[in-house]
């Protein structure tokens, strides 16, 4: 069934592990979500991006979420990531979504805090949770594009203030992570992560997994990540196996042939990612 986010969260952390949430673009990738965490007995955060909410529609992917959740027994929450927009997020709660994300990190401290707060208000009184970025991380992901010299990573004590400022209940920290595949191997700052987990109450959110050596993970999650974003290693093996589909023949035309492929190879990297975040079995 479709249910809120922060328990999924917070029973992860509990058990010293943590949801993944996967970033999806259509039926193909849904079903393979679903599937995928269903066969791993986990618990499960299916996301979308604002570009992906005017791609297939919010009442699409809303539907579509709710009917398949439904039909499976493992919890899956909907969750939009990203959305620097109150009116696409009340849009959102109207359409299946069980929690959001308001992404003010273009605006300074103040306005920032005025939005997601006023966002936090909202979703609380009509039972949804939202996640608060502090910091930014850097990468493209959508029409964001933060570079490495904009990218900055988290002040403990502003991730606290912040806390309190908005009343938010995830927050998605910067630690060295961006946003889309990695040059070279990318180097957390795991002594900020564990400053900030001191000092802050609200489970911690981990945002560009894609391309993160998995000893990386790991660690993040033992000093308290408690939910794990991913988007570009499933779009990876989507376009792979379509490409493959046409290598072979390149006059095929039937969609349940390449987006079938696309299907299965999303499911198997889903698997490997929950193993790898631990949230196997805790369905
Ligand atoms: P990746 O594309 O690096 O997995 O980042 C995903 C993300 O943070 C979605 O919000
Ligand atoms: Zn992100
Ligand atoms: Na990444």
């Amino acid at each position: 069934p479709l249910v809120s986010s922060l328990p999924l969260i917070k029973k992860a952390k509990e058990k010293k592990a943590a949801i993944a949430a996967f970033n999806i673009h259509n039926l193909e990738t849904i079903q393979a979500v679903i599937e995928g965490a269903s066969e791993e007995r986990a618990p499960v955060i299916i996301q979308t991006t604002p570009g992906t909410l005017r791609h297939a529609g919010i009442e699409y992917i809303g539907a579509i979420v709710k009917k398949a959740a439904d039909m499976v027994d493992i919890p899956v929450a909907l969750h939009v990531d990203h959305c620097p927009s109150f009116d696409t997020i009340v849009h959102c709660i109207r359409n299946h979504y069980t929690s959001v994300m308001i992404d003010g990190a273009h605006l300074d401290y103040e306005e920032n805090v005025a939005l997601v707060k006023r966002v936090t208000e909202m979703a609380h009184a009509v039972g949804m949770q939202v996640e608060g970025e502090i910091g930014k991380i850097g990468g493209v992901e959508d029409d964001m594009f933060v570079n490495e010299d904009e990218a900055a990573l988290t002040v403990p004590s502003e991730a606290k203030q912040f806390v309190e400022d908005t009343g938010i209940d995830t927050l998605a920290i910067a630690i060295g992570t961006a946003h889309g595949m990695y040059k070279g191997e990318p180097k957390l700052d795991f002594e900020r992560l564990s400053e900030i987990e001191a000092m802050v109450d609200v489970p911690l959110v981990l945002h560009g997994a894609s391309g993160v050596p998995d000893a990386s993970i790991k660690e993040a999650i033992k000093r308290g990540i408690a939910k794990i974003n991913i988007a570009t290693e499933l779009k990876n093996p989507m376009a792979k196996a379509i490409v493959s589909t046409f290598e072979k023949n390149k006059d095929e035309n039937d969609p349940r042939n390449y987006m079938g492929a696309a299907r299965e190879a999303v499911k198997k990297v889903v698997k490997e990612k929950i193993r790898l975040c631990g949230s196997n079995g805790l369905a």
